[in-house]
């Protein structure tokens, strides 16, 4: 047991744009969050992780950064950042930030002064070609765009604003590190690395195989050289610090993600995607039906492969975690299979993620129609699509703006997140689903958060226990135990929704349930449980 900070606490993520307005403009602030410290306090999550708060156009939310020193004007000042700061680490809750390094924003002066037609420092900082290749992007068929300017292409994994940095000059490393340690020094905690494994390109650029633009990640996936850039970066950001970094590794697998965490000399732990894709491959915009033989396969598999796990249901990328392995058709089975599924994977080895809204079991939003949608992914997706019709269809259940709507309060004027008109619509659920009316509800998804994280973070036996599997081949319930020493527990989830007979072995102690009377030997739909044996 090495008893490392991010080990035994839990950490919550702040959208800072949705999450509390203090200044009546529509869009959540730095002073919004400092408002609701007492909220963090009272859930009982012992670290925030902020998306990005810098200088950005905001092409991406933030995920375009123009000035790496700068807050966003719309959340405020380095003012207020010291001020929350200081008083975070006052009520003992640390602040981990977002790091957005393999690109920046085209209005970053990096590449306004690369853009120009003339030699100077920032010539080689981006990745500049007389010919592009084949390469398509995340966002847009191309990944490449022409600079008028510089009369050459510049490359862009994600959207034309967001050009991807060089990693291979030593000087661009260089600025990011000198970055890295001045905000170390105003007193950030850790780091969530925004796709830090695709920070290395592959030699010469291949081009992908195929015809048109291809998506061509084994020529920017966890390259060699990224391993060498990740153990320069610890050397000289990280050691000696007290500070976690977690990587957001796309399409890392579970052969080559154990490279990244498991000897401690690169990252502490990573977010991959196996659970909240589920998909075989199959991209973001096809609903495939829950199954769990692959739920149980992929948790159990990373469970055992990996030294330490980031858990993880939904973020700012993806859709509400109710409504893709919950069941939202009805008010009781929602509250049920929000507090189920929470029991299910935050009850795992690692650290538990959760994310803005989830532990009031918030839901996907029905957009009424492309106005609606702010996001630039699912705004390009429709804009390609041959099929308006359908495009919209398949972005209402699948947009990341289901994750992005404010942070439901209250009953107030828009969920209490804001005076004035949200900068993104507000969930028509809000009335049922929020936090003032969860915390006079006995039964609400919010009070069995409460309950939860305090078993999570209280208990040797969850934070450090070796993971087990059980009832390997049962079709309804997902169930573990965890054991440290003569300490057991158990977990057992019905993940149908249709009770099922099913006996388990006695135990000592009722630690935590979502019905109320648990019967011996049935198991209601959604129900969880968890015993002391
Ligand atoms: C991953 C971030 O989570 C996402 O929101 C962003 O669009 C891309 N990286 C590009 O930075």
């Amino acid at each position: 047991m090495s008893n490392k900070w991010w080990e035994n606490r839990i950490v919550y993520q702040i959208y800072p744009r949705s999450f509390a307005d203090s200044n009546s403009d529509g869009i959540g602030d730095l002073r919004g969050i400092i408002s609701k410290i007492d909220y963090l306090k009272e859930l009982g999550v012992g670290a925030v992780w902020l998306n990005p708060i810098y200088d950005s156009p905001n092409d991406d939310n933030g995920y375009d950064i123009r000035d790496y020193g700068k807050i966003m004007k719309e959340f405020g000042t380095m003012e207020d950042f010291d001020e929350m700061v200081k008083l975070l680490h006052k009520n003992n809750i640390k602040l981990v930030m977002d790091l957005v390094v393999n690109h920046t924003s085209d209005e970053n002066y990096w590449f306004k002064m690369s853009s120009l037609n003339m030699k100077n420092r920032y010539t080689d900082f981006y990745i500049w070609r007389d010919k592009p290749n084949n390469w398509a992007s995340f966002f847009v068929p191309s990944a490449w765009t022409y600079s008028e300017t510089r009369k050459q292409w510049y490359l862009h994994l994600f959207s034309a604003k967001q050009p991807d940095l060089n990693w291979k000059n030593v000087d661009v490393r260089n600025e990011i590190y000198a970055m890295i340690n001045r905000w170390l020094d105003n007193g950030v905690d850790g780091f969530r690395m925004d796709v830090i494994n695709c920070i290395a390109k592959a030699d010469g650029l291949p081009d992908g195989k195929g015809d048109g633009n291809v998506f061509s990640p084994e020529y920017f996936v966890m390259q060699p050289k990224m391993h060498d850039y990740l153990r320069e970066m610890r050397q000289t950001c990280f050691v000696g610090r007290d500070c976690m970094c977690v990587g957001e590794t796309p399409m890392t697998t579970k052969e080559n993600a154990p490279t990244l965490v498991n000897d401690g000399q690169e990252l502490d732990m990573i977010f991959q995607f196996d659970l909240v894709e589920m998909r075989d491959g199959i991209d973001k915009w096809h609903n495939i039906p829950f199954d769990l033989n692959k739920f149980r396969t992929i948790l159990s598999t990373w469970e055992h492969d990996m030294k330490w796990n980031s858990l993880f249901l939904s973020n700012h990328d993806q859709i509400r975690a109710v409504s893709r392995f919950g069941n939202t058709s009805t008010d009781e089975f929602r509250i049920r299979s929000a507090k189920m599924i929470g029991t299910a994977v935050h009850l795992l080895k690692g650290t538990s993620y959760i994310y803005q809204g989830e532990e009031l079991g918030m839901a996907n939003v029905p957009f009424p129609n492309m106005e609606a949608i702010r996001d630039i992914e699912s705004r390009n997706y429709y804009k390609n699509a041959d099929d308006k019709d359908l495009a919209f269809k398949t972005i209402v259940k699948n947009s990341r703006d289901n994750a992005r709507t404010p942070m439901q309060w209250s009953v107030d004027r828009n969920a209490g997140f804001s005076q004035a008109e949200p900068w993104i619509m507000v969930n028509p659920d809000y009335k049922k689903y929020n936090v003032e009316a969860e915390r006079q509800e006995k039964d609400s998804v919010l009070n069995y958060y409460k309950k939860l994280i305090s078993l999570k973070t209280k208990n040797e036996v969850i934070i450090y226990g070796d993971f087990k599997l059980l009832m390997e081949t049962n079709k309804s319930i997902f169930a573990y135990e965890r054991t440290l020493g003569d300490k057991t527990i158990r977990v057992f989830c019905n993940m149908t929704n249709k009770p099922v007979k099913i006996k388990i072995e006695p135990y000592k102690e009722l630690l935590l349930t979502n019905v109320d009377k648990p019967k011996i030997a049935r198991f209601e739909a959604y129900e969880s449980r968890v015993v002391s044996v």
